[in-house]
């Protein structure tokens, strides 16, 4: 999709679908009243009639006759809700909402006015370039038939008095969430560890100062790395995925942010097997891993001056006759000992030993990214994800950042009282609570012990990384990218 904005006015913008916003009660100024008038008071009388409610949601499609008085071949009027309370989340709905109006009508090319939102024009254009390419996402890389029948994407978006810097970095983060979502969406037998890496070099080999290392289990072997190890010898392959973005003149140059993705192409749960019904969507494993490649790249791409390593741990959690058991204990890269009570408990195995190895590759602030704990579904729902930090500034800093992303966090405790329930009666840790309680600050305290000295926060986004059950904004189901943008929010705000 092109992004282009545009000073035109909206009555002389040429483009299949222009949409206008409006919020309740409705007033009709600007772009909406312009609109109006050129199209003969029509809007207004829909309004008069109670169609155009300003509703958030709402979405009325008014055809523009020919010889008309304006240029668009529609008009898309789109509510935005209570006018003292839109915000970014009601804009970046409200286009989504467009989006799927242009998809149903097959619009190709859409202009939006943003004089309408109740936002500057910089994050006027953020947020639309967020519901327009966010919410107009298809994953049909599994679809057969012509693809004639199946409405066309978006070419040309339209901003109408955009902001072209806030538009260009929209449509490289936006770009990268969606790639994001194509890996997360991508079931496990066409995208396994090899994929990911695979994924990770063309990165590497796409932006100048991107460097790529992919190790397999000899380098994980020869580095003790046996957390991963153990969850890693029934897998069908396991890679431990560099990528390093060494900006030529950082900002900080003392500042290398650190960001580690949990990368489980399949989580069967091991011989601690999961239910059939929790099976189901554990492809979804590697979302970790696929927001903070995807956000490497776009902070390549975007040449944000900040020293930046990835790390993700790509494997799967199967059953074999090498599975590791329940009861084993085995050796991390730190040198801790950890009982492994339940093999289902296998994130916080692998992020341990790429935690640690992150820190000696030099990282100074660091951010985990994981589907790590079905708890904080339980406790946050799937609307915010929970973030545990040993410092407060860097937590407040991320919660910041993901407030301006549209990617929410929510603080769980990282308190030494899950400590208590870490006890082993033969090795330094265990892997897993039997309690029952804070499942999710235990997963949190237990990586800890690998996260090393200086700023660390875990974000468990089990909730979050895949809509199950629309949220009537502006994603559809399957894979969100969460992480994606307010990983590029972060970098930027270290520059
Ligand atoms: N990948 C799961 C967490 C998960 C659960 C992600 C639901 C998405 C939706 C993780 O590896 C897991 O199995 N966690 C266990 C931990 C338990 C065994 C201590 C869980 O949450 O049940
Ligand atoms: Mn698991
Ligand atoms: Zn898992």
């Amino acid at each position: 999709m092109r992004i282009v904005t545009s000073a035109t006015s909206p009555t002389s913008v040429a483009c299949d679908l222009l949409a206008v916003a409006v919020s309740s009660p409705v007033e009709l100024t600007g772009a909406a009243a312009a609109v109006d008038t050129a199209l003969g008071g029509q809007l207004s009388q829909l309004v008069e009639r109670g169609e155009i409610r300003g509703e958030s949601g709402q979405v009325t499609v008014v055809h523009v006759p020919r010889g008309g008085g304006v240029r668009a071949g529609r008009v898309a009027v789109l509510g935005l809700g209570r006018a003292e309370r839109a915000g970014e989340e009601d804009v970046r709905s409200a286009a989504g909402a467009a989006a799927r109006t242009a998809a149903s009508v097959r619009a190709r090319t859409v202009a939006v006015a943003l004089d309408g939102l109740p936002l500057d024009a910089a994050a006027a254009t953020r947020c639309v370039v967020d519901g327009i390419a966010l919410g107009g996402y298809r994953f049909d890389r599994y679809r057969t038939g012509p693809a004639s029948k199946r409405p066309p994407e978006i070419s040309t978006l339209t901003l109408l008095g955009g902001d072209r810097a806030a538009a260009r970095r929209g449509g490289v983060v936006t770009a990268a969430v969606n790639r994001c979502r194509n890996l997360q969406n991508t079931p496990s037998n066409d995208l396994g560890p090899e994929q990911l890496a695979e994924r990770a070099r063309e990165i590497a080999a796409a932006h100048a100062g991107v460097t790529a290392r992919v190790h397999d289990e000899r380098f994980l072997r020869r580095r003790r790395m046996g957390a991963f190890l153990a969850v890693a010898q029934a897998a069908t392959a396991a890679r431990l995925i560099v990528l390093e973005h060494r900006p030529a003149r950082p900002k900080s140059p003392e500042v290398v942010l650190g960001l580690v993705g949990k990368g489980l192409t399949y989580d069967t749960g091991g011989l601690s097997l999961k239910p059939p019904r929790s099976m189901v969507g554990m492809k979804f494993d590697m979302s970790g891993a696929a927001a903070v490649l995807e956000a490497t790249a776009a902070i390549a791409e975007l040449g944000l001056p900040v020293r930046v390593i990835t790390v993700a741990g790509a494997t799967d959690n199967l059953i074999d006759a090498k599975a590791v058991r329940p009861d084993d204990v085995v050796t991390a890269a730190n040198g801790k000992t950890i009982e492994i009570n339940n093999t289902d408990a296998e994130g916080r195995l692998v992020l341990a030993d790429c935690l640690h190895h992150a820190r000696e590759l030099g990282a100074t602030h660091l951010v985990d990214v994981a589907t790590l704990t079905g708890a904080v579904v339980v406790a946050l729902g799937d609307y915010h994800a929970g973030i545990m930090a040993n410092d407060r500034a860097w937590s407040d800093r991320l919660v910041a950042a993901g407030e301006r992303a549209g990617e929410h966090l929510w603080p769980l405790p990282l308190h030494d009282t899950f400590k208590r329930f870490m006890r082993s009666e033969v090795a330094d840790l265990r892997n897993s609570s039997t309690a029952g309680k804070g499942g999710a600050s235990f997963a949190g305290r237990f990586l800890q012990e690998f996260a090393g000295e200086g700023p660390w926060a875990h974000l468990d986004i089990a909730g979050t990384s895949d809509v199950e059950t629309t949220r009537g904004d502006y994603f559809g189901k399957g894979g969100t990218g969460f992480g994606v943008r307010l990983l590029v929010e972060l970098a930027e705000s270290l520059c």
